[in-house]
């Protein structure tokens, strides 16, 4: 937040394509191209796709909804927003539980960072040219199970993040965010071409699109919501933040509906470039020899060993990456500094460095132990997300009043359209669904 912020007057993204670039910098990470092609091939491929997608639709667009629309109508970010919209009652501690959960986030995103940041290296030098699945998977372990390794490229990822936090996330977020993603996305198609023209590539399709249902248990369910919720940068209240930066006359259902749309769009791109070339080296998804988070980083180096111009591209798309984390880890440090300047009165400055020191230290635990990485990937994303984006819609759809509601999203003229959907979406849909998927993990219902 810039000075301007500080005296409540927010200084506004220049138009709708602004604020939709920001939102989708923080949408769109790891969390897609890292995190969704390994979850989804240890969880079964198919049926978790379709379980991601019937997630997305009922239950996190109407959280994103909800989020903006707090954003906007408080102007401020989430705790306040909270203590403006509801004074006097507990709703802030949806607030504190967004701290608490982008401190757990940051700690495991910022080790994959790291490795993100240290493989563009390596790129740079072309180091995997000529290897083999079997050497790249080699590599991998070494690089991720050495002690040092990690902690340093983390630092290095970490230290990146504050010094754009330090000084306001906005300005360099617009500017940069409108060139870089899109050329992002240009390489992943790219891939996706690669990848699919390799011999024996349609089994990877089928992988990804063909639904198994007797590979869904409980615990695909689970991961399936906290993914999206995770891809999405939902439950926490960054949505938030970026919605009180949104003008009065935009349209907030266009922003939530694009965002959520590129955000799926290039999820399934990643899984398009990653899954035909598994089958195509064979190998297979969900295996233990490429389970878990290494799947990108054994899989991706592969493809481009197998392109022209592979050097080329391979540096790219790895520095590409590490900008697509950055525009992330900035949003999920926000959180924390605003939580230090506005509640805790600290000053800017100071905020940031104390959340980046505290940050770095759990984030050091993580990349040292894959014990206490997992813990902290687990909750935050299968638990505190979710909890936080029913709490989000439960206060919106029976708290926030209906006049409130309607005014946010009458903005764009269209009222009737987005109103009339998400009334009932944020009052039942989203709400009882999340909690039956809860309910489920927990054993109380069976489905
Ligand atoms: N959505 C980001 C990704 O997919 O990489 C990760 C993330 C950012 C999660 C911000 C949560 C958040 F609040």
């Amino acid at each position: 937040m810039t000075k301007l912020d500080q005296t409540n007057k927010r200084d506004n993204f220049t138009g709708l394509f602004g604020v939709i670039a920001a939102a989708a910098g923080s949408a769109i990470g790891l969390g897609n191209i890292w995190r969704f092609p390994y979850v989804l091939g240890d969880n079964g491929g198919g049926a978790f796709l379709l379980l991601y997608l019937g997630f997305i639709i009922t239950i996190c667009v109407p959280v994103m909804l909800s989020e903006l629309l707090i954003g906007r109508k408080a102007q401020l970010s989430i705790f306040g927003a909270f203590r403006k919209l509801a004074p006097g009652s507990l709703w802030w501690i949806i607030g504190l539980m967004g701290v608490a959960a982008s401190f757990m986030i940051l700690s495991f995103y910022a080790v994959v960072a790291g490795w993100t940041l240290e493989y563009a290296f390596f790129a740079l030098k072309n180091h995997f040219a000529g290897m083999t699945p079997a050497e790249l998977k080699h590599t991998f372990d070494y690089l991720t199970g050495s002690t040092w390794r990690p902690v340093v490229f983390m630092l290095i990822f970490m230290f990146i993040t504050a010094i754009i936090v330090q000084s306001g996330i906005k300005k360099g977020i617009e500017r940069y965010t409108k060139i870089l993603m899109p050329l992002l996305l240009v390489i992943i198609l790219v891939l996706c071409v690669r990848s699919l023209t390799l011999d024996g590539a349609s089994a990877g399709l089928e992988f990804l699109f063909k639904p198994d249902f007797s590979a869904i248990t409980t615990n695909t369910v689970m991961m399936a919501l906290g993914q999206a919720f995770f891809s999405l940068s939902l439950g926490m209240g960054v949505m938030a933040t970026y919605g009180s930066y949104i003008k009065k006359r935009e349209s907030l259902g266009k922003t939530a509906v694009f965002v959520t749309i590129t955000d799926v769009f290039i999820a399934i791109l990643a899984g398009i470039a990653i899954f035909p070339a598994v089958f195509a080296f064979g190998l297979q998804p969900g295996q233990e020899s490429l389970e878990g988070p290494g799947l990108v980083f054994m899989i991706l180096p592969g493809i481009f060993n197998q392109m022209a111009g592979g050097y080329f591209f391979s540096v790219l798309f790895f520095f590409l990456l590490v900008i697509a984390a950055l525009t992330s880890s900035i949003s999920l440090m926000e959180v924390v500094v605003a939580y230090f300047v506005e509640e805790l009165k600290i000053k800017r400055v100071k905020a940031t460095w104390i959340a980046a020191a505290s940050m770095s230290f759990l984030s050091a635990l993580s990349a040292v132990d894959g014990r206490i990485f997992n813990f902290f990937e687990n909750t935050s994303s299968n638990i505190l997300l979710p909890l936080g984006g029913l709490l989000i819609v439960i206060f919106v759809g029976w708290f926030l009043g209906k006049k409130i509601v309607r005014e946010e999203l009458e903005a764009d003229g269209r009222v009737a359209f987005y109103f009339r959907l998400f009334v009932p979406a944020i009052r039942f849909l989203a709400p009882i669904a999340i909690a039956m998927v809860f309910l489920n993990a927990l054993g109380i219902i069976r489905f």
